[in-house]
């Protein structure tokens, strides 16, 4: 019996590793798990939009690039050490968008917003961070997006879902409801100025002592909310002309709110929001964007926003959605950048 347990161990940490490997590698996984490959996801993301359009982003593919810079207020320091969260200006570069596939998609269709960024210290390390509008996601695991997208949500765009499957789909993971219901309670906004960005997964910050924290952030607009009109919505493009409109006038801003976890709280399970008004929240300082340029020859075209390349300071969370986010993410990039270079 004991002889037995010495061979299955290293047997099962061989076939973890080879997984793992598998996994980043994009195609042991379909052979040995039942986790979907990134390159199945990325290949799902273009069906749903109806084609891959060649050059754009698989998912958010409408969007613009955005710069300005962080002040930080320098109490985020408490929690963590990185150093584009300690007291001061660190330049930003950044990328406004909608969910879906399809990069003409008209706004009025993108019910989810997102704001992506990239925060520089003067140590040269880079925090990458991709927010939506809606702080839960609608399923918690990567197989429940793959199935999500087979049945084939309206906001990826396509033809629309098939009511059957998309019924089929819902009943198999109930634990949409929260994403549904907030969705529903919160009618689109009016422009990107004053729109809410929520991490979404949760994350771990570390100070210097070494203390360690499960946090979420979300990026709250000085500018108050408004609900989208229906003028606005029949302009296919008018965020991206109101957000030239509002810069023009004045930097937009936001504050960058730190929620603390309490012990608990779900820390991989993105579909379950924390009750933030009882949780203690840091504001770490104000993102200030002064300029944006059109995605198509815009400095964010190329960058890869990838949720998992941190600064210290900042960790990831065991959410499996992370891990997924950053294999989805890079071949994405990968596709995109390879269409872009054949042009
Ligand atoms: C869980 C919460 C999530 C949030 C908050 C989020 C947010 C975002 C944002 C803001 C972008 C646009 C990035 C940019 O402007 O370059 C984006 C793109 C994308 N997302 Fe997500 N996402 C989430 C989950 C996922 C998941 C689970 C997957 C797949 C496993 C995924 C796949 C993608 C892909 C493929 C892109 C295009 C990336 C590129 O070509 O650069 N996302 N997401």
């Amino acid at each position: 019996m004991k002889k037995r347990h010495r061979l299955m161990f290293p047997l099962a940490a061989v076939t973890l590793a080879l997984g793992t490997w598998g996994y980043h590698a994009g195609w042991l996984a379909s052979t040995f798990s039942p986790s979907p490959t990134a390159a199945q996801i990325v290949d799902e993301m273009e069906a749903a939009a109806g084609r891959a359009h060649p050059g754009f982003r698989r998912n958010h593919a409408k969007g613009l690039c955005i710069t300005g810079r962080f002040d930080g207020s320098g109490q985020a320091v408490e929690i963590s050490s990185a150093q584009v969260l300690q007291r001061g200006s660190v330049p930003v570069l950044g990328r406004l968008s909608a969910a879906g596939g399809d990069p003409a998609q008209a706004d009025a269709h993108g019910m989810i917003r997102s704001m992506a960024l990239s925060l520089t210290g003067a140590d040269g390390q880079t925090w990458y961070t991709a927010m939506n509008s809606v702080p839960v996601f609608p399923v918690n695991t990567p197989e429940g997006l793959y199935e999500q997208l087979r049945a084939s949500m309206p906001e990826y765009g396509g033809s629309g879902p098939d009511p059957q499957k998309m019924n089929a789909f819902k009943q198999a993971h109930p634990e949409i409801q929260p994403f549904e219901a907030w969705l529903a309670d919160h009618p689109a906004s009016s422009g990107f100025d004053n729109t809410a960005f929520y991490s979404v997964n949760a994350f771990r910050m570390t100070n210097a002592r070494g203390q360690v924290r499960f946090v979420r952030w979300s990026m709250v607009p000085e500018t108050a909310y408004t609900p989208m009109t229906a003028a606005e919505g029949s302009d296919p493009d008018f965020l991206a002309f109101g957000f030239a409109h509002r810069v023009a006038q004045s930097p937009a801003r936001w504050h960058l709110m730190i929620t603390l976890a309490e012990p608990g709280d779900p820390t991989t399970d993105a579909t379950l929001r924390w009750p933030e008004e009882q949780r203690r929240q840091i504001d770490a300082g104000v993102l200030v964007i002064d300029r944006q340029q059109p995605q198509i020859d815009g400095a964010c075209r190329d960058i890869d926003f990838n949720p998992l390349e941190l600064p210290a300071g900042i960790e990831p969370s065991d959410d499996p959605l992370l891990l997924a986010r950053e294999a989805a993410y890079a071949e994405s990039h990968k596709r995109r950048v390879a269409e872009q270079a054949g042009h």
